[in-house]
């Protein structure tokens, strides 16, 4: 009996008996049931999966890791069409593709103002989408682009008082095609005009405007009548060739 008192005087520490500790700690469950340290063989099992799909996705797209690619005798453009009018099979690009691609290069000059959209920036820069001057003839619009335009100035019933720039600085061939570019991309052009402005048609125009020394204002552009065009041949839209001998060509 003085034995057992003995024992239980040295397992009893304060009031929580040192054996009731452990017993509560042996209950709990150990943090990795399935063995300490191991990956479920499902997560490698996807890892492999994608590891392998991977390595032979980046293999088929990089020729094999073959370096051939990288070295420039080996490397074979793939044909374009040529700007002159036919590419190596002899498919054609239409004239007038060409002739607007390069207007609308021209038009990089206007973005800033007329915007992209040709929409302008309302209450500053006039749109050219649903303009009277864009819709009406050439002649108002080659005098406007080589001689620039002087505030106030009404454009779809709208103000804008501002300066537009003139552009004789760039080359008939230039203004031109910025002319038929705005015209068939912004315009809404009258039945049976295609909208083209040939190089000689420009070239008419900076002779019949040559007289003006400063920006237009608006009432001197409103004296040149709304539907009169430069003077020129139409031209083929496949080729470019002028067709008829300065009249548009009667259709039917
Ligand atoms: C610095 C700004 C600016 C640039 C760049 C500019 N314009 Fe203009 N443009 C104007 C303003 C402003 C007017 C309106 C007249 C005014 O207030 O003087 C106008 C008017 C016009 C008009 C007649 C009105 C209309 O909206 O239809 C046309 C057409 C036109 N511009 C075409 C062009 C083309 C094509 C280019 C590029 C080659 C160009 N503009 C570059 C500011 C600019």
């Amino acid at each position: 009996m003085a034995s057992e008192e003995q024992k239980n005087i040295d397992y009893e520490q304060g009031t929580v008996s040192a054996v009731e500790l452990h017993d509560s700690v042996r209950r709990e469950n150990p943090l990795h049931p399935g063995g300490e340290g191991t990956v479920g063989i499902s997560v490698l099992v996807a890892s492999a999966f994608i590891l392998i799909l991977g390595g032979g996705q980046l293999f088929s797209t990089s020729n094999g890791f073959r370096d051939s690619i990288y070295i420039s005798e080996n490397y074979q453009p793939t044909p374009k069409p040529s700007l002159g009018g036919a590419d190596a099979e002899g498919v054609a690009v239409a004239w007038i593709v060409d002739w607007t691609k390069d207007g609308k290069k021209v038009y990089n000059n206007c973005i800033a103002c007329h915007q992209a959209s040709g929409l302008g920036i309302p209450g500053q820069f006039p749109p050219l989408v649903g303009s009277e001057w864009v819709d009406g003839g050439t002649a108002r619009l080659g005098a406007i682009l080589l001689h620039g335009i002087n505030g106030p100035f009404k454009v779809a019933g709208q103000s804008y008082n501002q300066l537009m720039p003139a552009w004789n600085s760039l080359n008939d061939e230039k203004i031109a095609q910025v002319i038929t570019y705005i015209r068939r991309e912004f315009g809404s052009l009258p039945e049976g005009d295609d909208g083209v402005v040939t190089t000689d048609m420009m070239k008419a125009a900076r002779e019949q405007f040559s007289g003006q020394a400063t920006p237009y204002t608006e009432a001197e552009l409103l004296a040149i009548p709304e539907s009169e065009n430069l003077p020129g041949s139409k031209v083929d839209l496949e080729t470019g060739e002028p067709v008829g001998g300065g009249e548009p060509v009667a259709e039917g």
